[in-house]
């Protein structure tokens, strides 16, 4: 009762705002939703471009100031991102990986051939041990996504025993040997990647029967829990077929009963956004977009929402106890290669655009929080969408950078149901999205947090905010926006767009933010 009067008195307020209509969310602070899970704000590093070699690796001989191999700028701000979990090695390269490789003296490796990202040579400087010392420096979970589609469950048993074994095995000795005494800990182990494509074409029938015998014989040691995760399904649909949205998912999760020998945690989802809606010929340009692209983009970007309910469904009908996670391991903006760059290297410039994309998303993934319980931009470092670009020793952060860093009061925050009516459009030509994306939670400082996305690159909206049952006297927070739909940040300008100061305070009881054109904003509830 309280709530639907509180709402009826701001829908009101919202009408009559200075003539101009205003959207009104009600955050409903009594009944509070699941736990939004940190993971969804994990990272993906694959072995692709200059994701690791030069973006996040440059050696302990380098001039470039490290620590272990890992270049100082980097980390101290993806430390500031508060990092919860990174997966690696891939991506496709996942399924031509063979950890064996990577370890011992660096010398002596062997060099291989990264055949789907250029035919570039590999080096295999970073390999287990250092993807270990990358996890220590960051604070994260490790997400370690096996070979099914070039290698053997013993192999990856294997890798998995090097890695945790605190027995006097062999491998564990090896490890030892190679400066590692006390084991690894392996959250979440990957079961080959894409099988439906590069992991080695299968179909969910092929892959499901696949998964039981690996993530049988995969043994985490006693007491240690490792989530195994199952490669599942794609949004792709646009260009490869339709049926990969729920079909991999549907099959596995009706089909994998886990029980004390075989492991099954989760399922695997990937969805890029490309302007042009095309994965295999022009996506879209990176910088210098019109509106259309503009509005194309967010378009495809809220397709998110709808693959993600897609895939609840067939979750909540064959695991109506939750207990299988849906980890949205890739997703991110994936455009036309920089100009002059390797387009194997998939190098893209990071725009405005691309903060409003991650804050889109952000707002879809804690409206599952239920089943969400992972998600990994693609990618960290240099790659498609990424956190940080680098040039040498140069390094700038980008607008997607800001909008992790402004979201980490959302890691493992109560979420809060939020209700938005009077929600103005956004439209152009034929297409129309919601104008305003938003969503709330408590965090774990006890605040309650609202971000908020205005997807109208040249309006100003006025968002009446309620809560019930709180005497609100202000927010206070920041704001990413920027002149130019493509605003981004280069070495030569490296703060052209970065958070703002942001506050506002009631005025008789009524909460009224002002919302920029084309912004992200995350306020605390004072
Ligand atoms: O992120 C780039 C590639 O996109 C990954 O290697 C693959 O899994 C996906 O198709």
């Amino acid at each position: 009762m309280r709530v639907l009067k509180a709402f009826l008195v701001a829908m009101a307020l919202g009408i009559s705002f200075s003539g101009q209509a205003s959207t009104l969310i009600s955050i409903d602070v009594d009944t509070p939703g699941p736990i939004i899970n940190k993971n969804i704000y994990g990272q993906f590093a694959e072995h692709l471009g200059r994701l690791f070699y030069e973006g996040l690796w440059v050696g302990n001989d380098s001039n470039i100031p490290n620590t272990k191999g890992w270049r100082n700028d980097a980390i101290d701000a993806l430390n500031l991102l508060k990092v919860p979990v990174v997966r690696w090695p891939g991506g496709c390269f996942a399924d031509e990986y063979h950890w064996r490789n990577g370890i011992g003296p660096q010398a002596q490796r062997p060099v291989t051939v990264n055949t789907l990202w250029g035919g570039v040579e590999e080096s295999n400087a970073v390999g287990t041990h250092e993807f270990f010392d990358l996890i220590e420096l960051l604070g994260a979970e490790a997400y370690v996504n096996g070979n099914l589609g070039s290698g053997t469950p013993q192999e990856m048993s294997r890798w998995l025993e090097y890695m945790t074994s605190e027995s006097q095995s062999e491998l564990a000795q090896l490890r030892r040997k190679n400066g590692r005494d006390e084991p690894y800990r392996v959250h979440h182990l990957g079961i080959g990647n894409e099988s439906w494509g590069c992991g080695g074409h299968m179909s969910p029938e092929y892959y499901t029967n696949l998964f039981k015998q690996w993530s049988t014989m995969l043994r985490p040691p006693w007491g240690v829990p490792t989530k195994m995760v199952a490669s599942g399904g794609h949004g792709y649909g646009d260009v490869i077929d339709d049926s990969g949205v729920t079909q991999w998912t549907d099959y596995l999760t009706a089909n994998i009963k886990p029980n004390f020998l075989l492991g099954f945690d989760a399922v695997s989802f990937h969805y890029y956004t490309h302007p042009k809606g095309s994965v295999f010929e022009a996506r879209g340009a990176a910088t210098q977009f019109s509106q259309q692209e503009w509005m194309s983009t967010l378009v495809a970007t809220l397709k998110m929402d709808e693959y993600i309910a897609a895939n609840k469904t067939v979750m909540d009908k064959n695991d109506p106890d939750k207990k299988i996670g849906l980890y949205i391991d890739e997703w991110g903006t994936w455009y036309d290669p920089a100009p002059g760059s390797n387009p194997a290297f998939l190098y893209q410039q990071n725009t405005l655009r691309d903060a409003v994309v991650a804050a889109l998303n952000f707002n879809i993934f804690h409206r599952y929080a239920d089943r969400v319980q992972m998600t990994n931009i693609a990618q960290m470092v240099n790659v498609l969408q990424a956190m940080i670009l680098t040039d040498d020793d140069q390094m700038v952060l980008t607008p997607t950078y800001h909008t992790y860093k402004m979201f980490v009061p959302f890691q493992q925050a109560v979420s809060l149901p939020i209700s938005l009516s009077e929600t103005e459009q956004y439209q152009l030509g034929d297409d129309s999205i919601p104008a305003i994306s938003a969503s709330a939670a408590r965090g774990t400082d006890g605040k309650i947090y609202i971000a908020l996305v205005n997807t109208n690159p040249h309006k100003m909206l006025p968002v009446t905010v309620v809560l019930p049952g709180i005497a609100v006297h202000g927010v206070a927070g920041e704001i990413l926006t920027a002149d130019a739909m493509d605003a981004h940040n280069t070495f030569d300008a490296p703060y052209a767009v970065t958070p703002k100061p942001y506050s506002a305070s009631a005025k008789g009881g009524e909460l009224i933010l002002e919302i920029p054109a084309k912004a992200v904003l995350v306020v605390a509830v004072e």
